[in-house]
């Protein structure tokens, strides 16, 4: 059966390409100075990360002493960190309740797959999975209108892309108080903000 939604049609080229995207990703480590951050902000917190791909993001997470409830919509990914001995969780965020509370969300480099409704549902639902002051960690890319991008796979990938004020008020919108805001050296194009539960 066809997919019937850009996202779900984005979750299977995934389900292609997770061995490809472990190895290219393997080390990186572009998102370090952020989740440092996070760590810091929530010493010893329990964390929610949505969409943890291969997992190293949550990985660096734990070694700073944050316990990270790994998940991700995408089998190929649950499967490949269940492989490596991790716990994880099929959650799909658009359409799943997100648990909690938790003491932070993460989600990197995940929702520019989420459709411009489903966006604002999705960041109501993770201000309502935190605890009071509770803390969200969100990277984008940075820029305006949708498009399928195609990857070297060939596969075709659902991306919406905005402006920075654009989700600085949308998490506003949602009750979350940008705290720090970052273009990432390391990835043209790209924004990171942390914000605060109100
Ligand atoms: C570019 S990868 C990022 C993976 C990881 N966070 C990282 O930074 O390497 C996009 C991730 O979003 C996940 N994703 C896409 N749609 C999702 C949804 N509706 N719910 C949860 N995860 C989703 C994919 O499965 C994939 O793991």
């Amino acid at each position: 059966m066809e997919p019937d939604t850009n996202n779900a049609r984005t979750v299977e080229s995934y389900e292609l390409i997770a061995d490809d995207y472990a190895r290219e990703t393997a080390g990186s480590r572009v998102m370090a100075g952020a989740l440092d951050r996070l760590a810091e902000a929530v010493p010893g917190g329990h964390v929610l990360e949505i969409g943890s791909g291969p997992g190293w993001d949550a990985d660096q997470l734990e070694e700073a002493g944050v316990s990270v409830r790994r998940t991700d919509i995408t089998q190929a990914f649950i499967d490949q960190q269940r492989a490596r001995g991790k716990e994880v969780d099929r959650l799909d965020a658009i359409n799943d309740d997100l648990g909690g509370p938790y003491d932070a969300v993460v989600a990197i480099h995940v929702l520019q797959h989420v459709e411009p409704d489903d966006f604002t549902a999705v960041l109501s639902k993770v201000a309502g999975a935190l605890r009071p002051g509770g803390r969200f960690l969100v990277s984008i890319p940075i820029g305006e209108g949708t498009s399928w991008e195609e990857g070297d796979s060939g596969r075709p990938y659902y991306r919406v892309l905005r402006s920075e004020d654009d989700l600085l008020a949308e998490l506003k919108r949602a009750g979350l108080t940008p705290a720090w805001t970052e273009r990432s050296a390391h990835e043209d194009g790209w924004v990171c903000v942390l914000a605060q539960l109100r």
